[in-house]
């Protein structure tokens, strides 16, 4: 099978992020549950002798340039290629919408999306269960978004378990400029000391609340990185601060530097959308997506 195809890649939030330990393989054991968001990368996939990946759109900045094997949706098609035998190849588009190492999971969520597409265009017929593994073998944030939607997941984030679809407030996502973000989840992580360690009940809370078909309230989440932003990440303690005075509740998405306020009230979106800005925050609202519409591959 061939011809070309379309994929959306979207962005990811964290209602919850626990590390439970250090493992001896210098990984952390996390518990989380992610969330799909309809910010989003889109992806085109044609048929070509060779792989090979463009990058194009307002996200591309700090991204131009680099080794085209650095980027993840280039070792996902490089992994299935040869799990299939071979010698496959695909030209990638990636029209890039999602803020790079912003705490999104763009780039994650691009390969995620080159497995899911290519197992339509190359007719493999893989399961969800296999393209996770293969999504891990590029990384531990991939696997979740071969699933999308909202999932907990757990091990250095390979082991995703699908929740039912989350129902949540309205979002405002806050993102820092580009030169205030940087590929830092390593230094995150080394960051915590073991006293920032949970047994992960937190994560269980919120599926718990999932299961019982309960909407996702501020009081339940919470994230771990969030102890260590005013040493790491200066300009988004300040900001997230800033807020807390004025009784908004700001929650860090994955390892920061950006994070999101979730809104109901009615005429609340545009004055907190302005403080974001005079914080040197880019404003963005945007809502929880369902699994259905996280995944799906459009044929050209
Ligand atoms: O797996 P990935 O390459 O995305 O992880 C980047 C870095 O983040 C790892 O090298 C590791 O330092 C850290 N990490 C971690 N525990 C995890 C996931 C990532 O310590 N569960």
């Amino acid at each position: 099978m061939s011809g070309s195809v379309r994929v959306i890649a979207p962005a990811k939030i964290n209602w919850t992020l626990e590390v439970l330990h250090k493992r001896p393989d210098g990984y952390h054991e996390l518990r989380s549950v992610l969330q799909t968001i309809d910010l989003r990368d889109v992806i085109t996939l044609r048929d070509a002798a060779e792989i090979s990946v463009e990058l194009v759109g307002p996200e591309v900045g700090a991204l131009a340039g680099a080794p085209p094997e650095s980027n993840l949706a280039y070792r996902a098609a490089l992994a299935l290629s040869r799990r299939s035998g071979g010698g496959r190849g695909v030209r990638i588009t990636i029209d890039k919408r999602v803020p790079v190492a912003a705490g999104l999971g763009g780039g994650s969520s691009d390969a995620a999306a080159v497995l899911r597409g290519l197992n339509r265009m190359w007719g493999l017929g893989e399961s969800r269960e296999n393209l996770a593994e293969l999504a891990g073998e590029v990384g531990s944030d991939p696997p979740f978004f071969v699933f999308g939607g909202t999932a907990l997941i757990s091990g250095r984030g390979e082991q995703v378990e699908p929740l039912p679809d989350a129902v949540a407030p309205p979002i405002l996502l806050a993102t820092p400029p580009q030169d205030e973000r940087g590929e830092k989840t390593a230094a995150m992580f080394a960051a915590l000391g073991p006293d920032a360690y949970t047994a992960g009940d937190v994560t269980l809370g919120v599926r718990e609340a999932l299961a019982a078909g309960r909407a996702i309230v501020d009081d339940e989440l919470q994230n771990v990185f969030e102890r260590v932003t005013a040493s790491m990440q200066p300009q988004t303690e300040i900001a997230m601060e800033a807020l807390r005075a004025q009784g908004y509740v700001p929650h860090l998405c994955g390892a920061g530097p950006s994070f999101f306020v979730l809104f109901s009230g009615a005429g609340t979106e545009e004055a907190l959308s302005e403080r974001i800005r005079e914080l040197g925050f880019e404003p963005r609202a945007t809502r929880a997506t369902t699994r259905r519409s996280a995944t799906a591959v459009r044929s050209l």
